[in-house]
C-alpha cells in the first residue's frame, strides 16, 4: 500500500509500503477513506525527530471502512463506516473506566514511561503504523472504533477522531461558568473548534488570538472577538479593558510548543532537530526546549482565581515556569490529552441534524489525494494558502 512516512526533518514521502495485517484477535484492519494533519504532525516533522525511524508511517486522524477483524472485536464488522480515536485505549482498565482513556493501563509506553500509545506517534507513544496510508491496523478495535452512519460525508465524522473530542475536553477543562468569557489562544483547528464549542456551550463571550490574518478573519465571522497578536504591543492591557479589569476567567492554551515568539525556544528546537537522536532524546527528556510564549501569556492573561486550560502540546522535561505568578494568582490549570472516547456521547448528537452547531462542515480547507500529503505538510506547516486543517483522501 502507500503510505506517508516519516524520512527526517521536514522531509515527509509517500512510499510503498507492506499492507497491515490482523496480528492480535483484538485488531482490525480499515481502508482509509479520510486522514487529517494535526498541528500534532508539525510537531513531528519539526522537533521531535530524535523519537522516530526512518519509515514509521504517520497519522492520527483516520476514518475509513472495516476491511477485517480479529476474532475478538464483535462490535463492528467488514463494511462498517468507522472513525478511529488517536489514543489506542483498551476501555476495560483502571484508568479507562475513570474515563482517563488517554492513559490507558493496557497501552501505557513503560520504555519511555508516558500514557496510552497513540496512532503514528514516535516511539514515546508506542511507533504504532499511523493512518495517513491506505490501510490502517487498528489496535484494540474491540473498543476504539466509533460507528458513524453512512450517508454524510466524511468531513461530518472524521473531526470525531481528534479535533472535536480534543477541543470538547479544552473547554471542559476551562471550566468556564455560564455567561463569562473565555479566551482562547491560536486559532488552528483545535482553537477555532473551541472557541465554537464555548460558544454552544454557554460562554458569554469569546476572545481568540492568532497571528494569521485569515484564521482572526474567519473567527471574527462566528462571532469571536478576535485579537491579532502581531498589532497589539499590550495584549493583556487590551484584553483586560474588554473583560472589566480583571481578564478572563478561563484561558486555553491550543498553541503549544511551537509558538511564535520564542526565540531562545526556537533556537533550542533547531538544534534539537540537528543533534544526532540519542543526545536529542537526552536534550528533550532532561531540558527545557519549548517555546513558552503562549503558556506564559494564558498565566499572564487569565483572571485571578481563573482556570487555565491546556491542550497545546508541550515537550520539554524541565521547561520553566512562573510559579510565583501562578501561586500568587492562585490558578487553577489542567491539561492532557484528549480523552476521545470519552466526550463521544455528548458531540455525536451535533453531529447527526441539518443544522451543523459547530461548524464542521466548513472546518476542512483542503482536501488532497494521500500523494500530496508532503506538499500537504509544507503548506500546512508555513500557513499558505489559507490552510487551516488538512484532509489527505487514500
Ligand atoms: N491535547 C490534545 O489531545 C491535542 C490534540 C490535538 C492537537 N493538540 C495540540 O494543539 C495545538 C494546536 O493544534 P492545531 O492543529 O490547531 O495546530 P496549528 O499549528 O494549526 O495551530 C496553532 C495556532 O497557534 C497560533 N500561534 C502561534 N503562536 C501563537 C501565540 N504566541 N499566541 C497565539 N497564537 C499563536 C498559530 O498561528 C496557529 O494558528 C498543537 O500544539 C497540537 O499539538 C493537542
Ligand atoms: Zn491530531
Ligand atoms: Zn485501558
Amino acid at each position: 500500500m502507500k503510505a506517508l512516512t516519516w524520512h527526517g526533518n521536514h522531509d515527509v514521502r509517500v512510499d510503498t509500503v507492506p499492507d497491515p495485517k490482523v496480528e492480535q484477535p483484538t485488531d482490525a484492519i480499515i481502508k482509509v477513506t479520510s486522514s487529517g494533519i494535526c498541528g500534532s504532525d508539525l510537531h513531528l516533522y519539526e522537533v521531535l525527530g530524535a523519537f522516530i525511524d526512518e519509515g514509521d508511517i504517520l497519522g492520527h486522524e483516520p476514518m475509513g471502512i472495516v476491511e477485517e477483524v480479529g476474532a475478538e472485536v464483535t462490535d463492528i464488522a467488514p463494511g462498517d463506516r468507522v472513525v478511529i480515536p488517536f489514543n489506542i485505549s483498551c476501555g476495560h482498565c483502571y484508568t479507562c473506566e475513570k474515563g482517563l482513556q488517554s492513559q490507558c493501563e493496557t497501552t501505557q509506553v513503560h520504555e519511555y514511561g508516558t500514557g496510552a500509545s497513540l496512532l503514528g506517534y514516535t516511539k514515546l507513544y508506542g511507533q504504532v503504523a499511523g493512518g495517513q496510508a491506505e490501510y490502517l491496523r487498528v489496535p484494540q478495535a474491540q473498543y476504539g472504533p466509533i460507528k458513524v452512519p453512512d450517508g454524510p460525508p466524511d468531513d461530518r465524522f472524521v473531526y470525531l477522531s481528534d479535533v472535536l473530542p480534543t477541543a470538547w475536553q479544552a473547554v471542559e477543562y476551562a471550566n468556564v461558568p455560564e455567561g463569562e468569557t473565555v479566551l482562547v489562544l491560536g486559532l488552528g483547528p483545535i482553537g477555532e473548534m473551541a472557541t465554537r464549542v464555548a460558544q454552544h456551550r454557554g460562554a458569554g463571550r469569546v476572545i481568540g488570538v492568532d497571528l494569521v490574518p485569515e484564521r482572526l478573519a474567519r473567527a471574527q465571522a462566528h462571532g469571536v472577538d478576535a485579537f491579532d497578536l502581531e498589532y497589539h504591543d499590550d495584549l493583556p492591557g487590551a484584553v483586560r479593558e474588554l473583560t472589566g479589569g480583571r481578564g478572563p476567567i478561563s484561558v486555553i492554551d491550543a498553541v503549544g510548543m511551537e509558538a511564535h515568539g520564542a526565540p531562545i525556544g526556537r533556537m533550542a528546537h533547531k538544534l534539537a532537530g540537528l543533534l544526532p537522536d540519542a543526545i536529542a532524546q537526552q536534550v528533550m527528556q532532561t531540558a527545557g526546549i519549548d517555546r513558552l510564549s503562549a503558556l506564559h501569556m494564558a498565566i499572564e492573561l487569565v483572571q485571578r482565581g481563573g482556570t487555565v486550560s491546556l491542550s497545546g502540546v508541550y515537550g520539554g522535561a524541565a521547561s520553566p515556569m512562573p510559579l510565583l505568578q501562578m501561586f500568587d494568582k492562585q490558578i487553577t490549570v489542567r491539561m492532557g490529552q484528549a480523552n476521545v472516547k470519552r466526550w463521544i456521547e455528548e458531540i455525536m448528537p451535533l453531529l447527526s441534524g441539518e443544522e451543523d452547531p459547530l461548524g464542521v462542515d466548513d472546518l476542512t480547507t483542503h482536501r488532497w489525494p494521500l500523494e500530496k500529503a508532503p506538499e500537504a505538510y509544507s503548506m500546512f506547516q508555513k500557513k499558505e494558502d489559507g490552510a487551516i486543517k488538512v484532509v489527505l483522501k487514500p
